[in-house]
């Protein structure tokens, strides 16, 4: 639930003025635990919110990620179908391929999170595997 949600006020509040900390009062009125809404805040870097939970670490080791390995996937014929965390080390040391995203945070997530960069690689590559064609990915099938 705190994956889906942590983001959900980004297109309403596009800039780190307001995003996630303007949604958060929105989340506290519909009803959602603090758990969830404080490990919202605490993946925003700028609002220093100290994450010292395993869903908020957890929530941060993941979301560049992510999007990291959706962005590998991109320019796969296969999709993640066969991405290997050999290849997805390859392009973070690639500053020109998917430049948005931030590798300081892959790198800081894992270490806070205290796991081991290729394990945790190969974990989100695999919780992503059944929904690629979802996340609009080729599928080997
Ligand atoms: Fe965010």
């Amino acid at each position: 639930m705190t994956a889906l949600l942590h983001d959900f006020d980004y297109e309403i509040h596009p800039t780190l003025d307001k995003h996630p900390q303007d949604g958060a009062p929105i989340l506290r009125e519909e009803g959602y635990p603090e758990v969830v809404i404080e490990a919202i805040l605490s993946h925003a870097e700028h609002l220093s919110v100290p994450r010292d939970t395993p869903l908020k670490k957890t929530l941060f080791a993941c979301d560049e990620l992510a999007g990291f390995i959706h962005a590998c996937g991109l320019v796969r014929p296969d999709g993640i179908a066969t991405l290997e965390p050999k290849s997805v080390k390859k392009k973070l040391k690639q500053p020109s391929f998917a430049a948005k995203v931030h590798r300081e945070d892959v790198y800081k997530g894992v270490e806070e999170l205290d796991v081991d960069l290729d394990e945790h690689i190969a974990f989100v590559v695999e919780a992503l595997r059944p929904i690629a064609g979802e996340l609009g990915l080729r599928t080997a099938a």
